[in-house]
């Protein structure tokens, strides 16, 4: 069985961009699976195939194959590319497989302290869960496996969404080790996962930045369960994480306390109105992150989410102090690299503040970008420093 796809599908897969949606197929089989996909007789790409979602057709291989088989070297390749991170840290949480950049779409894996937290967010791959674990099982011998499967991408499959423990044990709640800092990983109730690992690398590089700078006053905004501000803290006169969740912050403290931290604070507030509030005290802060959720999930909020950075990039440029660094991220692919750096100028310019570009950055290297497809990259985050 085969899926066929009109000329425009097949332009798409033949400039190895994965998607097709389901306008530009022909034919296909009534029911989901992993499929080959052809134009005119011809074999263009593998596929998970969904006849009843939008985005019909995700391409993950481009010779041909038998299908289960191919998708199978794929994961193998991902979980090999991981293990010198797995053996240098065993107590660490990394992201095994990212769907897409791993050319296993649909299918997210993250590891924490040897423990996994799996999600299958297409219906391609429903079934195929019990083969799944098997190749999990056999490729990493986890301590546990959940699968996480309550994700809204679940939702437009028309999938059910659970979460459910599938091996071994997962505990509610998980220390885990990032560069010489404990975090706590919450696979049940936290939000994604169980934590954003996708700013890992950034935040060692923020721990290394204030080692180098000493700030005195640091902030950690949208900060979650203070993830940037443990390793902001060691290296700063006091660091205050504002989040609008009681219960991250909650976790924020009990981190602070493991880390054996006592100048990290926390404040329950809403980050618009603390930062409208404290920009109009002047420029106090030696430091500060922002690292907001999602502001733009499709493409016609983009112009209100445009505003929305502006806002809370300007806000933080007029807090800082002379010398004072500005770390900021946009998770919104919607938001590109190009409308980014706008925004950053267009508040600068307004803030009347010049900011010199220390570094631009984007994901950690375990969620891989594909050139071809832009969709991939979709973290960016900027290190600014006020010079005027
Ligand atoms: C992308 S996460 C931050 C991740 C964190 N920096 C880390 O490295 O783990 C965004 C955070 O913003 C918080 N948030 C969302 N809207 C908010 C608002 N209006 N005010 C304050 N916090 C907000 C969420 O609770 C979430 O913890």
């Amino acid at each position: 069985m085969n899926v066929e796809v009109d000329a425009r599908g097949a332009e798409r897969l033949l400039g190895r961009h994965p998607w097709v949606f389901k306008n530009q197929v022909l034919r296909g089989p009534h029911r989901p699976g992993l499929f080959p996909v052809i134009h005119r007789g011809r074999f263009l790409a593998l596929a998970l195939w969904n006849p009843d979602a939008v985005l019909a057709v995700r391409a993950y291989a481009w010779s041909e194959g038998e299908p289960w088989a191919v998708f199978r070297q794929n994961l193998e390749r991902a979980l090999a590319a991981r293990e010198p991170d797995r053996r240098a840290r065993p107590q660490g949480a990394r992201r095994l497989v990212h769907a897409e950049g791993d050319f296993l779409p649909g299918l997210v894996v993250d590891e924490y302290a040897g423990h996994l937290v799996v999600q299958t967010n297409v219906a391609a791959l429903e079934d195929r869960r019990p083969a799944l674990l098997e190749a999990l099982l056999q490729g990493l011998s986890p301590r546990g496996v959940l699968f996480k499967n309550d994700s809204r991408g679940r939702r437009q499959e028309g999938l059910p969404t659970y979460v459910e423990q599938a091996h071994g044990r997962v505990p509610e709640e998980l220390w885990i080790e990032e560069g010489g800092v404990w975090l706590l990983a919450r696979p049940y109730a936290g939000q994604k996962t169980g934590a954003f690992l996708d700013q890992r690398e950034n935040r060692v590089y923020a721990g290394e930045l204030a080692a180098a700078r000493r700030p005195r006053r640091a902030l950690d905004v949208f900060g979650y369960q203070g993830g940037f501000a443990l390793h902001l803290a060691p290296h700063a006169g006091e660091v205050t994480v504002v989040d609008s969740s009681a219960e991250a912050l909650a976790a924020a403290r009990r981190a602070a306390a493991k880390n054996g931290l006592e100048n990290l604070k926390t404040l329950e507030a809403n980050a618009f109105d603390f930062l409208k509030r404290e920009a109009r005290k002047g420029p106090a802060y030696d430091l500060i992150v922002l690292d907001p959720p999602s502001f733009a999930r499709k493409k016609s909020d983009l112009e209100r989410a445009y505003a929305a950075y502006k806002e809370i990039n300007l806000r933080a440029m007029r807090m800082l102090a002379p010398g004072g660094l500005l770390l900021t991220a946009s998770c919104s692919y919607q938001m590109r690299e190009e409308h980014f750096y706008a925004m950053l100028r267009d508040a600068a310019g307004d803030a009347r503040r010049a900011l010199r570009v220390v570094a631009k950055r984007g994901q950690a290297r375990d969620h891989p970008v594909l050139l071809n497809v832009p969709e991939t990259a979709y973290l960016k985050f900027a290190v600014l420093e006020a010079v005027g």
